[in-house]
């Protein structure tokens, strides 16, 4: 491990997430929540736990992961739906020369200087550099310099409503959808625009007000979304239980958080046992698909794996009491309910 790597490797989860805090306030705003997202979708503490597993296999098999979890198989994708996403490469290289130079880090983020790097050469502005800078550093962390360093860096140009400026993207994820000219008078029949590819023009379906996000999904079967993820069976959300019994279905929430519903006890309660970090916010930015009910336009991201490992990993579940769901989750629900004993 090299001098900055191991400089890295000191810090843990809750580290990291501090420091996203503090850089919160120069960090763009199109980035911010997709900043907190993206380290909620990767846990350290979860990979650290798997990395020194005796036996991962059977640790991945007890935390029902499903999916693609890994950092090391994504090292230049895992971030596409961050604005910054888009200097990519610029990031990595100069994280890559920082950590060949570095002696010592001073009182400043690591982010925050190589953002500035980055930013000077490019000529953009640092605070869409700073978050993308941060999500490289717990790349490179996670994956280790070799695999880093290896990864091609390549991106595919911006497409979608992320070509736009960070302003017009901020502006369209705070829009709602317009209910025709007499929609002001209208009380029923409401519809809402779901985003869950920002990159892509059709990547959206609609949904009744008041609706649960993973119902709408599931009536879009405008594409075959099982041969494109193979948790996809109803809809492009993963979803098995709709009861907030298995974590399947749990989204980042890019803009309009504050028009859904407020988490409810059982949803917040399955969330801490799933071990999705999502905070203690009413309307916070990590969400059960199934439970969320949509009031207005929304804009999601969808983590590409799941599973259940909260009690394991964050030891922050006191009591686990799993209510039946559906009889086809059955199974499942067994599966989850090994998963979450002490052991
Ligand atoms: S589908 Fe199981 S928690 Fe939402």
């Amino acid at each position: 491990m090299n001098r900055f790597e191991s400089f890295l490797n000191k810090f843990d989860e809750n580290d990291w997430l501090k420091a996203i805090n503090e850089l919160l306030p120069i960090m763009h705003e199109v980035d911010r929540d997709a900043t907190q997202i993206w380290f909620r979708f990767y846990p350290l503490t979860l990979f650290k736990y798997l990395q020194s597993a005796e036996d991962k296999a059977a640790a991945i098999q007890k935390f029902v992961m499903q999916g693609n979890y890994e950092l090391k198989n994504q090292i230049d994708s895992s971030h596409k739906f961050l604005y910054g996403h888009r200097f990519w490469m610029e990031v990595k290289t100069a994280i890559l020369e920082r950590a060949e130079s570095f002696e010592n880090s001073g009182s400043e983020f690591e982010a925050k200087i190589i953002a500035k790097l980055v930013a000077d050469k490019l000529k953009v502005n640092e605070s869409l550099l700073v978050g993308i800078t941060h999500v490289g550093l717990m790349t490179l962390t996670q994956v280790g310099l070799e695999n880093f360093k290896s990864s091609p860096g390549k991106t595919e140009k911006p497409t979608g409503l992320l070509k736009k400026s960070p302003e017009q993207i901020v502006k369209e994820r705070a829009k709602d959808d317009s209910q025709g000219l007499l929609g002001f008078l209208k009380t029923i029949n409401k519809q809402w625009t779901v985003r869950y590819d920002e990159s892509k023009d059709n990547g959206k379906f609609k949904l009744m007000d008041d609706e649960e996000i993973a119902s709408g999904a599931a009536r879009d079967q405008s594409q075959n979304w099982l041969a494109q993820d193979a948790r996809c069976g109803e809809g492009v959300i993963p979803v098995e239980c709709r009861s907030a019994a298995c974590g399947t279905c749990w989204v980042g929430i890019l803009g309009g958080a504050e028009k859904l519903s407020d988490v409810a006890t059982r949803e917040r309660k399955q969330m801490k046992i799933f071990g999705y970090n999502q905070g203690d916010a009413p309307k916070p930015l990590l969400r059960l698909a199934c439970q969320a009910r949509a009031n207005g336009k929304v804009s999601i991201v969808i983590p590409p794996w799941n599973g259940v490992f909260g009690k394991k990993i964050y030891g922050n579940v006191e009591e686990i009491k799993l209510e039946p769901a559906t009889t086809s989750a059955a199974k499942l629900r067994e599966t989850i309910a090994a998963a979450t004993e002490n052991n």
